[in-house]
């Protein structure tokens, strides 16, 4: 049997309506517009594809955004200069600097200079360690996206043997951390799998609920999964291009084959992806919502 698609798009069209009543209010009760800052260094296609979509959900939500975007040359004292100076920006409530960055900045650097209440991204170690033990105000966006996810979805992760493909920072271990948090957290039995599991297959068959962030089209296959998983896929790969030039994207799971075995699963696109941005919007407004208590 066919699995239950989880429509990302229409999940996240639901969360956004409720973000913009919050925004509302806060403009009436507070008198304040959430601004979001985003950084984007050079010429990345994927990267200005990204960036202009948070930008644009930004205008759809009545959310200020303000973009600079700068040259790949750019020197790391020159970004850090702009991120105090975001810092110190009252219109802003919430810096992104679009990662990956070029070679020669230091990424963990720009991250330790952002001000952990404007940490939208949950990257910085202030919130990073206070998502570890469950006290956190922001949640990391693709990680919250997925829990939302399931949530509305109907499918509960407790009790559950969740497994995660991929230790990434941004996806792999915060999503590890959401998940076994205790009650009212995902209160799931959860193992990590990364490039140096041995017999990956062995672990994703024993997945209830099996999340994938490998960035590499095809990890998972059929045979590598149990009748009634539910997949969650991250990736995010482009795999070609139409005539028209627009770019074909793949996840990293075989999604006609696993469909067939799974109860539930994500797509790409219309899966994982646009709750990414709708829970940046999300923590935009919990950063303003922090000022206001
Ligand atoms: N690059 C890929 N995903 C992300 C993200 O969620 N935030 C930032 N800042 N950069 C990214």
């Amino acid at each position: 049997m066919a699995a239950q698609l989880i429509k990302g798009t229409e999940i996240s069209k639901q969360i956004r309506e409720e973000i913009t009543k919050e925004i509302q209010k806060l403009k009436e009760k507070h008198g304040i517009i959430p601004g979001l800052a985003t950084i984007l260094l050079g010429e990345d296609p994927g990267s200005k594809v990204y960036v202009g979509q948070k930008e644009k959900a930004c205008n759809k939500l009545g959310i200020y955004s303000e973009r600079t975007d700068l040259p790949s040359e750019t020197s790391q004292e020159d970004l850090l200069a702009l991120v105090e100076k975001l810092n110190n920006n009252p219109k802003i409530h919430g810096i992104l600097v679009q990662l990956p960055l070029p070679k020669h900045i230091d990424a963990s650097n720009v991250i330790y200079a952002i001000d952990p209440d404007k940490d939208v991204d949950c990257f910085h170690p202030v919130n990073v360690g206070k998502l570890m033990i469950g006290t956190g105000r922001f949640l990391p966006c693709t990680p919250h996206g997925i829990v939302e996810l399931l949530r509305r979805s109907d499918i509960t992760t407790d009790g559950k043997h969740v497994v995660v493909v991929g230790r990434s920072n941004i996806v792999g271990k915060p999503v590890m951390n959401l998940m076994l948090q205790p009650p009212p957290g995902g209160n799931a039995t959860v193992t990590l799998c990364h490039t140096g599991t041995k017999d990956l297959a062995a672990f994703t068959k024993m997945a209830d609920i099996l999340i994938v962030a490998v960035g590499r089209p095809k990890t998972i296959t059929a045979d590598m999964v149990k009748e009634g998983v539910v997949v969650i896929d991250v990736g995010v790969n482009r795999i070609g291009k139409t005539p028209e030039g627009k770019a074909i994207l793949a996840g990293d799971v075989d999604f006609d084959a696993v469909q067939e075995k799974a109860s539930a699963i994500t797509p790409v696109p219309g899966g994982v992806g646009p709750m990414t941005i709708t829970m940046l919007m999300k923590n935009t407004v919990e950063a303003v919502k922090a000022l206001c208590n």
